[in-house]
């Protein structure tokens, strides 16, 4: 076995995705040393702000600097403490969890946009991703999506789950959903009852991001629970995902087609404002999508101290 697939996600906290990492690290490990990369990053290429924080940093005895990966991780162990399906951190820890990813730079985490993993492919089936695994427990898990310029993560779900999208670079464009809630408290069927699957789902994001650019926060209610990454040109996104996926908690990954409101027509029971009704999409659950890879690579950004 090669290749990890989004599957292999599915239900495992990533922990299938971290087997392979293992397994690959001699071969497949294409990410250069960080401390490397750091080094060779000239105080030109990055911003007023980093500048400031690298002066910050040099300051300081080396034994006193906490890395920003390191600080995300230590304050996703407070705030996922006890995160269980469902479960919303408070306004103030969504704040302080954004904050600290905002913070975060590609250099951070070992990358840079000409590593091969986000090389363009020349290849008829749908471009490989490539998945790092930074850190995955029952609580939460820390992982970079490496995407090539038009590169897929197919629309699924985050059943319960609360989850910061980071975009590090890149331009990436983002659709997602969160399921349609009537006015009235009922539900929204096809009139049709040869598609009794499928299930009304309004639009929450519809657009390009480019980094830099604020991290995305999506709940397990709203913010677009379902969504579909397209790499527009080259991009990473560091995700975190509290609690992650578990089958044996009913955190299944689930796959979506989506398909225009006109497609089918709606009960007329429950009237929807002609306004509306281009924010509105069936989604219908698939098999995962046949072409879909993802590979595990070796994180070599800062080790993450655990205790
Ligand atoms: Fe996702």
């Amino acid at each position: 076995m090669g290749r990890a697939t989004v599957a292999d996600i599915k239900g495992n906290g990533f922990s299938e995705l971290d087997k392979e990492t293992k397994a690959n690290t001699e071969d497949t490990n294409k990410v250069p040393d960080t401390n490397k990369n750091r080094n060779t990053t000239t105080s030109d290429s990055r911003g007023k702000k980093s500048r400031r924080r690298q002066r910050k940093m040099m300051a300081l005895p080396a034994s006193a600097v906490v890395h920003p990966v390191q600080r995300l991780f230590n304050a996703c162990k407070d705030v996922f403490a006890s995160a269980r399906t469902g479960f919303v951190p408070s306004p103030h820890e969504i704040e302080q969890l954004s904050a600290l990813l905002d913070e975060i730079r590609p250099a951070d985490v070992g990358l840079t946009p000409q590593m091969p993993v986000f090389s363009p492919q020349v290849t008829r089936r749908a471009p490989t991703i490539t998945y790092l695994h930074i850190h995955a427990c029952k609580r939460f898990s820390i992982g970079i999506f490496c995407l090539p310029p038009s590169g897929v993560l197919p629309l699924h779900n985050h059943p319960g789950m609360t989850v910061f999208s980071k975009l590090l670079f890149g331009t990436m464009h983002i659709k997602s959903y969160d399921w349609f809630v009537p006015t009235t408290s009922a539900v929204v069927n096809p009139s049709q009852t040869q598609h009794p699957e499928v299930r009304l789902a309004k639009v929450k994001v519809d657009s390009d991001l480019t980094a830099p650019c604020k991290t995305s926060i999506l709940y397990p209610a709203d913010g677009g629970n379902m969504h579909c990454f397209t790499a527009v040109t080259a991009c990473a996104v560091l995700d975190v995902l509290g609690p992650p996926y578990s089958d044996s908690e009913g955190r299944h990954c689930t796959y979506y087609s989506d398909y225009p409101f006109t497609r089918f027509p709606a009960d007329e029971q429950v009237p929807i404002p002609e306004e509306e009704k281009d924010k509105l999409a069936w989604l219908q659950e698939r098999d995962k999508p046949e072409d879909l890879v993802v590979d595990g690579a070796l994180y070599t950004g800062p080790e993450i101290m655990e205790s």
